[in-house]
């Protein structure tokens, strides 16, 4: 989808700028053509060494330079790219925009282009909520400035609140809908929300059910897409309630959380959740119990093996999908395979009832099942097959959200 375009990288001084190198990579990895340019904030930063290897392309630094004048030009450097990208954008360069200075490369480059401009914002909380930035942003926004961003979260500067950048993945996501025509001011736009007065409940992680009071039955799931995806609805303007089985994520910013073990536990809390326009069923239910978890921890020296007898736990997704009244409007599981993947998941949509499936392969060797990347292929309500590229769980999270809100948008 990115193949073949041209982004011209603005990068100024905030301390998020290490993560715009990670973004040139992911740009780079997706045959985007990089060309940057950074301020003399952002060489604070980040080396421009750094962002000439990564970009494998000059860095363009200096509005009075005559070599670079002569050889690219900044009406040129501003025009000759697809898409001009801001990240981070700081305080400091977003008053510029607005104000229609023009005395550094970047802020000209800025002014003189013709193209469609996408910023990452990244700040200090109390920077980020200052009249000033807000007014400047919403002026920004109102002649048609994309944002992605910022998130919620511990900040570089020690404190937490908004203002963090969003993750490079994010910010890919952000361009791909940019480079679209899908983001106009509200989709891709984070914090703007798209998804404002929507109320979701996402089920995230695995569901531990006891056998004994110091034993149980759980599986390998680590709850990071589940997560993920709270986060990417919350950024997106949701309230979300997020039910959880037992993880090591920390909670995501501005997510109203509940904690359970079993899966009953969990159908109880979605239920109590509801209603709900959106349900995002992520979690790793245990399809099993044990009948009759044993009061008294079991003992190995009174002989024999115990028979653990099991018992069918509820099937959340399913009930979700299939409640008669308070059937949230969209409904989206995940199903785990390790083989014939799509087939399956076309199978269990149906079977379950929801809108959507997201099918992905947790073959052992592909790394889904407690790592960091997932492949993901989105079985649609027309029983349609969407075959995303494998990407970060982060980026997942963030074109499902997107999805969603697409489909709201739409409805
Ligand atoms: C350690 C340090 C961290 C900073 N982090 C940020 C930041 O995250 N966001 C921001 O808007 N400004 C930040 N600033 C202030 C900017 O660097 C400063 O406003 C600078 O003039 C920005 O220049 P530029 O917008 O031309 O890149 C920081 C300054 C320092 C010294």
């Amino acid at each position: 989808m990115l193949d073949g375009k041209r982004i011209l990288l603005i990068v100024a001084g905030g301390v998020a700028a290490y993560k715009s190198l990670i973004l040139v990579r992911r740009l780079r990895e997706r045959g985007v053509s990089v060309r940057s340019v950074l301020t003399a904030g952002g060489a604070e930063f980040v080396t421009p060494l750094s962002l000439a290897a990564l970009t494998e392309d000059k860095v363009y630094r200096d509005l009075f330079s005559l070599t670079d004048e002569s050889e690219m030009g900044h009406i040129r450097l501003s025009r000759e790219a697809d898409l001009v990208v801001v990240a981070p954008a700081t305080a400091d360069l977003m008053a510029k925009m607005a104000a229609g200075l023009a005395d550094d490369l970047a802020s000209t480059a800025l002014l003189a282009t013709d193209k469609p401009v996408l910023i990452a914002p990244a700040m200090n909380v109390e920077m980020w909520g200052h009249a000033a930035t807000q007014a400047n942003i919403a002026l920004l926004e109102r002649r048609g400035v994309l944002r992605v961003g910022p998130g919620a979260g511990d900040l570089a500067c020690g404190e937490t609140g908004s203002g963090r950048m969003a993750e490079p993945e994010e910010i890919v996501v952000a361009i791909e809908n940019a480079l679209a025509g899908r983001a106009s001011g509200a989709l891709g736009v984070s914090a703007s929300g798209a998804l404002a007065g929507k109320r979701a409940v996402v089920t995230s992680g695995p569901t531990w059910e006891p056998i004994d009071p110091v034993r149980y039955i759980a599986n390998r799931s680590s709850g990071k897409q589940g997560h993920a995806v709270a986060a990417a609805l919350a950024r997106h303007g949701a309230e979300v309630t997020l039910v959880t089985g037992p993880t090591h994520e920390p909670d995501p910013a501005n997510v109203g959380m509940c904690r359970i073990e079993t899966a009953r536990e969990m159908l109880d809390a979605c239920m109590a959740a509801l209603p709900a326009d959106i349900a995002v069923c992520a979690a790793a239910v245990a399809d099993w119990r044990v009948r009759e978890a044993a009061g008294e921890k079991l003992k190995k020296e009174n002989g024999g093996l115990p028979a653990l007898e099991l018992a069918e736990n509820p099937d959340i997704l399913h009930r979700l999908a299939n409640l008669e009244n308070r059937r949230p409007p969209l409904v989206v599981g995940f199903a785990a395979e390790t083989g014939n993947v799509v087939a399956y998941a076309r199978e269990k949509r149906r079977r379950k009832g929801c809108d959507w499936i997201l099918a992905n392969d947790v073959s052992p060797g592909t790394g889904t099942f407690g790592g960091e990347r997932n492949t993901i292929h989105l079985i649609d309500e027309e029983d349609r097959v969407e075959h995303w590229p494998t990407a970060g769980k982060a980026e997942v999270a963030e074109r499902l959200a997107l999805r969603i809100a697409g489909r709201f948008a739409a409805a």
